[in-house]
């Protein structure tokens, strides 16, 4: 099977993915804007040929240089597990005649108002929400919705230009703020706990399911420097109101028309006990979720996805045995890393839960931590139980400092 795969190097996991696809027994076809010498070496390994383009997103002039690129050759497949590359890999489907959803199916994974409007058609509990280009028209969605609410991007990631506004001079601000965004969707506050659902699909049947616990909400990291974030995969997903959540999220990828593949959706519990639908990816989750999810059941979701799309099957036995928390850092300071304080003292004492431990060397310069969710090193702890394993990740979340000077 020959399988285009866009931007195979970047970002983060995709190194991960790319391989797993090769070694699934699939001729990888890499299309990226990264020159071949930036590829690291085992997906350099992985790639059967890559086609470096200067601007992946000029999308007209891509999908004719990969037919050109690919013209003596079948294409099976084209995958891109990167969000901005989502319309992209619709295009191309549909001007190679490969299966997988069409630009139109698409649009709704892209537009968060238009996905929520179809979901409001299917009957599946959205916030409360409105499209709005202007300020008359943020205000009246606001009057329509009420405070507090939230204002953001149709297409945002990564909580970027994304307000809270529980009072009308808030929002005032938060428009003023928004200026450079042309349009913004205008939301009913939901409060509550927030959880990702994460899924593996074959043919619509849905072969792999994961559930994640924000600890805290996304947007509270978003606007706290010396939070140190991170999400927790739960072994049990059989409480009612996690249940609530998974039939929420089964629902939703139904009504999309979602087929085979990875994706990655945000739900939130609110008050009352309700499921309420976030949103929707069609790629693998960020954040180095498929890690914390190998870590959970010992599997290899790369290997898992891979295996899905090329011989639509999934035969690893994924049995939830731990909770398994990322604990992401953010250095104390400016410069470079000087200091792990505290972490002798916690790996002594949680050592043999902790899965994954990579923190930026001492020496080396800190990271912006808007930029690289994982900031200055991440940690993943996991134990059978959850209250043990919310113990262990807030101390590492409290008592390892990073500094930096
Ligand atoms: N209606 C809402 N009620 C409460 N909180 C919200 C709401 N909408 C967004 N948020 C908060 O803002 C965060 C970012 O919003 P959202 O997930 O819609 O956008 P995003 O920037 O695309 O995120 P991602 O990083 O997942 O791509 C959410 O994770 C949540 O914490
Ligand atoms: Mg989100």
């Amino acid at each position: 099977m020959n399988v285009v795969m866009l931007s195979p190097g970047f970002p983060d996991d995709m190194p991960y993915f790319t391989r797993a696809l090769a070694a699934a027994g699939a001729r990888v076809y890499g299309v990226g804007d990264q020159p071949v010498q930036a590829l690291r070496p085992e997906v350099r390994e992985a790639l059967t040929d890559y086609l470096r383009v200067d601007d992946l997103w000029a999308e007209e002039r891509t999908v004719r240089a990969v037919a050109d690129w690919m013209r003596n050759r079948s294409i099976d497949r084209v995958e891109c597990l990167w969000e901005p590359g989502m319309v992209l890999v619709a295009r191309m489907r549909e001007a190679f005649g490969v299966p997988g959803l069409t630009v139109e199916q698409t649009i709704p994974f892209r537009d968060k108002v238009r996905m929520k409007d179809v979901l409001d058609r299917a009957g599946l509990r959205t916030p409360q929400h409105a499209r709005a280009r202007t300020r008359e028209e943020v205000w009246r969605a606001a009057d329509r919705i009420g405070l507090p609410l939230i204002i953001k991007p149709v297409d945002g990631a990564g909580s970027a230009d994304t307000y809270r506004c529980d009072t009308a001079p808030e929002l005032d601000a938060a428009i003023a703020a928004m200026r450079h965004v042309p349009e913004v969707n205008v939301e009913e506050y939901v409060d509550g706990e927030e959880f990702t659902f994460d899924t593996i699909s074959i043919g619509g049947h849905v072969a792999y399911e994961n559930v994640a616990w924000y600890r805290p909400k996304p947007l509270v990291a978003r606007l706290n420097e010396w939070i140190s974030p991170g999400v927790i995969a739960l072994r049990d997903l059989e409480p009612e109101p996690i249940r609530r959540g998974r039939e929420l999220g089964r629902a939703v990828l139904s009504t999309l028309g979602w087929d085979t593949g990875i994706a990655h959706m945000e739900w939130f519990l609110n008050a009352q006990g309700d499921a309420v639908f976030g949103e929707i990816g069609g790629r693998a989750p960020g954040g180095r979720l498929t890690h914390v999810m190998n870590y959970a059941s010992d599997v290899d979701l790369f290997r898992g996805w891979a295996e899905a799309v090329v011989h639509r099957t999934f035969s690893q036995q994924a049995d939830r045995r731990y909770n398994a928390g990322a604990v992401f850092k953010r250095a104390h300071g400016t410069g470079r890393i000087s200091a792990h304080e505290g972490l002798d003292h916690l790996l002594r004492r949680h050592g043999e839960h902790v899965a994954h431990l990579d923190l930026v060397p001492v020496g080396q310069p800190r990271r912006d931590w808007r930029q690289v969710v994982t900031g200055d090193g991440w940690v993943v702890v996991r134990h059978p139980d959850l209250a043990t394993t919310i113990e262990i990740f807030d101390a590492f979340a409290a008592e390892l400092r990073v500094l930096a000077s």
